[in-house]
């Protein structure tokens, strides 16, 4: 068990691996208006965008490009520095839309936990910023920073929002607004990308990791084990073993789950996510009486043991249909990019075509085993299907 358990995650990691796209670096073609040119760029990997400059050692500037391809009119842009961490508080911003007018608006500002954006002055100097709307549908900012020692290799935060009544207005969180964050070193011309992985992200992750791997993988390889293994006679009793190590160790992992689950909604008071919450409880509520009634199981024999029997499968399959329900719902939450939930929705066809493959032999053995069984008439009738079942469990 430990070692399919070991092949299964490996498997689910190489998956997942898979299906994070390589980025390309393609922002060295662009041409610049106005002769401008910039020795270093990089392509930011959130919200189509790339950051171009030169960098002076002499006097510590740089000049930059900050480019949004595929720009709306009706949005606004925003490049930003923030020595104090990768957040939106403390971040030296420059922003950029279209007035109404018709002409490209930049300017600097501030950013605090609710900002206003604005125009205001930075904590380094902006000698020079202008923006342009290209004719290929960009939106560039052009600025000059005069850095100091510590802002030459720092955090840098990148958004994009809705114009609203004139003024910037408020931008998504999620998605890839929630992740257009990382580094960016202006020596060595490097950007790192850890807006992927913000704490909260990582938290995130390791509870969808966590939920997905338990409740949406363990527990219905459980299930197909106990429904298929047990018709190969050579098994023996393994099945029985094998099936009560994948559900209790699913509902191990999966308590631990639904724990940072609990600690995520806590952490977040302002939001809530009802339905991914609630199937949440019900969900645990049902694993936690499958857990129970194992301890209240009646012995095979025993007059009760068909409705202890219906009462498991009932709340087991249940459980399953739930759980894999409310994956998704989460993957709506995270809505951020679709690899996880195709990751998942890969391990799940996998799951229902080694479930309906199985489903396929078993009938065929069954039926195979009946009618040895009826032209032997010492073994009349008897249940070939669940006989080995009843023996062990
Ligand atoms: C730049 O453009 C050339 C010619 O169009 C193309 O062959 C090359 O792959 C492009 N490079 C990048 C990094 O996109
Ligand atoms: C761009 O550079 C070329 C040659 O160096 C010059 O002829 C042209 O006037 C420049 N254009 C602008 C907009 O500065
Ligand atoms: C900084 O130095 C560069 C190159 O040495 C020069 O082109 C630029 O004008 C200088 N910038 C300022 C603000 O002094
Ligand atoms: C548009 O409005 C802005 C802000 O009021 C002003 O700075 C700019 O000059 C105007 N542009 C045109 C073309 O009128």
């Amino acid at each position: 068990m430990d070692k399919s358990l070991t092949t299964l995650l490996f498997s689910c990691t190489l998956l997942i691996s898979l299906c994070v796209p390589s980025l390309a670096q393609t922002c060295g073609n662009y041409t610049f208006s106005g002769n401008r040119s910039y020795s270093t760029c990089n392509d930011l990997p959130q919200l189509s965008c790339s950051l171009h400059w030169n960098y002076h050692p002499s006097n510590l500037t740089a000049d930059i490009a900050f480019r949004k391809s595929g720009a709306s009119t009706s949005n606004w842009i925003s490049w930003a520095l923030n020595p104090s961490g990768q957040e939106m508080a403390g971040s030296q911003a420059l922003v950029a839309y279209q007035h109404p007018n018709g002409s490209i608006l930049a300017y600097t500002t501030q950013l605090n936990k609710n900002p206003n954006m604005q125009p205001g002055r930075l904590i380094f100097d902006v000698p020079s910023i202008a923006a342009e709307f290209s004719s290929n549908g960009d939106m560039i900012i052009f600025a000059t920073l005069q850095l100091t020692d510590s802002l030459r290799s720092t955090n840098q935060i990148w958004q994009e929002g809705p114009m609203n009544g004139g003024n910037p207005g408020e931008h998504p969180t999620e998605g890839q607004n929630g992740k257009s964050m990382g580094t960016v070193d202006f020596i060595d011309g490097s950007v790192t990308t850890t807006g992927g992985t913000t704490s909260k992200q990582r938290k995130r992750n390791v509870h969808g990791v966590l939920n997905a791997v338990s409740w949406g993988i363990l527990m219905p390889v459980g299930i197909i084990i106990a429904r298929y293994l047990k018709v190969f006679k050579s098994a023996g009793p393994a099945w029985f073993y094998l099936h009560v190590t994948c559900q209790t160790s699913g509902y191990a992992v999966g308590v631990a789950g639904w724990a940072t689950g609990i600690k995520l909604g806590s952490d977040s008071p302002g939001i809530s996510y009802e339905t991914h919450r609630n199937l949440g409880m019900i969900i645990f509520a049902l694993g936690t009486l499958q857990v129970l009634a194992l301890l209240l199981r009646p012995k095979p024999d025993h007059k009760y043991r068909l409705y202890w029997n219906i009462y498991h499968h009932t709340i087991g399959y249940t459980t399953v249909i739930l759980s894999i329900a409310n994956i998704f719902e989460g993957f709506e939450v995270l809505d951020s990019e679709d690899n996880w939930k195709k990751a998942y929705t890969g391990v799940l066809i996998f799951l229902v075509v080694v479930a309906a493959v199985m489903e396929a032999v078993t009938w065929f053995i069954v039926i195979k085993r009946k009618k040895a069984a009826s032209s032997d008439k010492h073994v009349n009738g008897e249940n070939v299907y669940g006989s080995r079942a009843q023996q062990t469990a």
